[in-house]
């Protein structure tokens, strides 16, 4: 921490541990699509670019420091400069919204005699996992610096035996080539031809073994043809972009024309059918949130049960899913084919975030 600035590392860590800080968000209202939790957005925009505090002459600020945030960090500087002539302790989050993509932070349970540790992205919504068992570890779609898996692994005695994806991701840049590589194990992916790097393939129906568990491939096509779930010995399910707390995985973005999204959108329509048909109890983890994940240490998860319950698109017949699904196609996400490639490719750019920014659009709800 600077006089002035704050990085993502040291916010995330105030959140974290859940010391008192006030996030203010100075971005232009049609701007902000995704933000840091608790956060208060103020439309002040306009007046800081002209040198005025504006509206956040305002705010009533709680005592403690104050983070101004905006896209990239340069209008947060001028609100904070403008605050901190007023006395307020304010800092500019370095880097902005764009800088906190990369921000997380975890929940844990054991299920089934299984540790599941989540890896929040709070910027961006992504969710990948650790699954531990007795010193053995899988991590499922890695979404972060590999890193982060390795110190996590490594603060809970585990050994890791394979990097894992649910599939070929559209919005993020995956990282499990890197943290398999840098382990020095095996980099799963399922079955496909898309790939144009080294990988060992999954198999429908293959057990993945790892300490006295495993997880079960289960191919459930349809957000994109090699989508698979991981299934934890029917007590909980990885889904991926399938199925999602309330909402379902989007079938286009694998391009063709809406015939082919048609078609994909009634094998999702078959692989949801199938997951639901698990027992009720079983927990439901998916790839990504919809919304900024709060620093809770609260699993994102639901049940098959109440996805029953609550998720109206997945009880229409199969004819009115594909339409209501077609009929609700959010905007691609930013730069979507440009990441498709370089994970098609294995590769990482040199800044992830620039590719990266913005919030995932992967649900359908
Ligand atoms: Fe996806």
């Amino acid at each position: 921490m600077t006089a002035d600035r704050i990085s993502v590392g040291e916010l995330q860590e105030l959140l974290a541990a859940g010391q008192r800080v006030t996030v203010v968000d100075v971005r232009s209202p049609s701007d902000v699509d995704w933000g840091i939790p608790g956060s208060i957005q103020v439309d002040a925009y306009g007046d800081l670019q002209s040198g005025r505090l504006g509206p956040l002459a305002e705010l009533n600020l709680p005592p403690g420091p104050v983070v101004t945030v905006c896209g990239v960090g340069r209008t947060a500087a001028i609100a904070t400069e403008l605050l901190r002539a007023t006395g307020v302790e304010a800092l500019t989050l370095d880097g902005g919204m764009r800088a906190w993509s990369l921000a997380w932070n975890v929940a844990e349970a054991t299920v089934s005699g299984v540790e599941v540790v989540q890896v929040r992205r709070t910027g961006k919504g992504c969710l990948s996992y650790i699954v531990g068992s007795e010193s053995e570890a899988v991590v499922i779609d890695a979404a972060l610096d590999p890193d982060v898996y390795v110190g996590l692994l490594r603060e809970r005695g585990w050994r890791l035996v394979a990097a894992v994806d649910t599939h070929i991701h559209a919005d993020h840049l995956s990282r499990s080539r890197l943290l398999a590589q840098q382990a020095g194990v095996e980099l799963r992916l399922p079955a496909q031809g898309r790939s144009r790097h080294p990988f060992r393939p999954v198999a429908d129906g293959e057990r993945i073994l790892f300490g006295s568990a495993g997880l079960v491939a289960l191919r459930t096509p349809g957000h994109s043809a090699e989508s698979t779930t991981y299934l934890l010995d029917e007590a909980a399910a990885f889904t991926g972009d399938t199925l999602f707390l309330s909402g379902v995985g989007r079938p286009d973005l694998e391009g063709g024309d809406a015939q082919e999204s048609a078609a994909r959108a009634g094998l999702l329509h078959q692989s949801i059918s199938r997951l639901l048909r698990l027992r009720e109890a079983v927990l439901v983890l998916p790839g990504h949130a919809s919304e900024p994940i709060p620093f809770d240490s609260q699993l994102s998860a639901t049940t098959v049960g109440t996805i029953r319950n609550t998720v109206g698109l997945v009880r229409l017949e199969p004819n009115e899913f594909v339409e209501a699904v077609l009929a609700h196609i959010p905007p691609h996400p930013p730069n979507h084919s440009l990441i498709v490639d370089f994970n098609e490719r294995g590769e990482l750019p040199d800044d992830p975030s620039e590719l990266e920014a913005g919030a995932n659009r992967c649900a359908i709800a």
